[in-house]
């Protein structure tokens, strides 16, 4: 077993735990079982010099807060919005609570204001060699006003090619929405740099779900030709984001579902990222057919890890999962896991210089 633990501080739901994942070349990531979430992840850059590239807190009380930046946390059952925060299943209609106001429009963000990022998960060893440790979490019938008894395990492992791999599990007894993710903010300046607008991002995605200004998808699929959300060839995130055009007015910036070309049936490559003064490059791959692109429009400057100030901007997330909104969209893939089947999920954060 590869990883260590000790202590993270007292949380509402109990004393919570660091565990530090290595590989053999240096690559470190700490996680909390509060939330299931990635603390820390230290990598090299073109020189060998291993920074930390993910916002964050240096003790749990940050992690706790409601409502909070998500910084690293696994989010469910259901990640981003469900508009109105109600939706019909088998001719039943759930109401959730509203944790979230975008352009006055009432909306469900991230599961609810105690969702899986707000929860303290059981730890294991996931395997006997690897660095890897799996996290379990049992959610109950009507929680959050979400149907059925979910069991739900998440896990993540350090491999030698210097990704982070992320593989979800989930199984019901009654029929519910489930969509997982992880909500990592990236800079791969090192948190702390100012922003991510110089980062050169890379999207393998021709299509979009535009927004109402509630965040909420229309229901349509739109070309991201001839748009400031066109990153097929790559851009530096600042580039376009101030460009007179809707969609980004309506999020202060990109915070979109973009859907990826050829995604959801095995694991292929979504994006990569270019951070050109240290070299560092990330790669996302997933098994999910869309993928959030969130430029960290809602950071404020509040102090994080050393209370160093993350401001608007300083951040990037690139949140692999289905649509938004998909239990109120027939025409999006399916977000719905009945009883009997196996959710399964896996994304890979893989890590490169150049
Ligand atoms: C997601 C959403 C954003 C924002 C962040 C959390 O990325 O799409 O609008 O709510 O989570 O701050």
């Amino acid at each position: 077993m590869l990883f260590a633990m000790k202590s993270f501080g007292n949380s509402n739901a109990g004393p919570t735990h660091l565990f530090t994942l290595r590989n053999q070349r240096g690559m470190v990531v700490d996680l909390t079982d509060f939330g299931a979430t990635v603390v820390r992840l230290v990598v090299p850059d073109r020189h060998g010099v291993f920074s930390d590239v993910v916002l964050g807190f240096d003790e749990v009380e940050g992690y706790t807060r409601i409502p909070g930046p998500y910084f690293g946390a696994t989010i469910g059952r259901s990640g981003n919005r469900i508009g109105h925060a109600r939706f019909t299943l088998d001719g039943k209609t759930y109401t959730l609570p509203v944790n979230n106001t975008p352009g006055g429009l009432p909306c469900n963000l991230h599961g609810g204001p105690v969702g899986f990022d707000k929860v303290l998960w059981q730890a294991e060893a996931a395997t006997a060699s690897e660095a890897s440790v799996r996290f379990s979490h049992r959610s109950h019938d009507g929680d959050q006003g979400f149907p059925g008894n979910l069991a739900v395990t998440v896990a993540f492992t350090v491999q030698e090619d210097n990704a982070l791999r992320i593989d979800y599990e989930a199984t019901t007894d009654q029929a519910t929405p489930v969509n997982l993710t992880n909500h990592s903010y990236f800079n791969l300046g090192g948190e702390g740099a100012r922003t991510i607008l110089g980062h050169i991002l890379t999207l393998n995605a021709s299509r979009y779900t535009p927004v109402n200004a509630g965040l909420i998808p229309t229901g349509e699929f739109e070309a991201v030709a001839d748009t400031p959300l066109d990153f097929r060839a790559p851009h530096t995130i600042g580039d376009r984001i101030e460009r007179a055009n809707e969609q980004l007015r309506f999020a202060g910036g990109y915070d979109h579902n973009f859907v990826l070309d050829g995604g959801g049936k095995s694991l292929a490559l979504a994006a990569t990222v270019l951070e050109p003064q240290s070299g560092r490059e990330l790669e996302v791959l997933t098994t999910e057919p869309g993928v959030q692109f969130y430029s960290g429009n809602f950071l404020d400057g509040s102090p994080g890890k050393g209370g160093r100030p993350y401001d608007k901007r300083s951040g990037f997330c690139l949140e692999t999962q289905h649509f938004p909104d998909s239990p109120n969209h027939p025409n999006f893939p399916s977000t719905i896991l009945r009883p009997g089947q196996t959710y399964r999920s896996t994304t890979v954060y893989r890590f490169k210089t150049r």
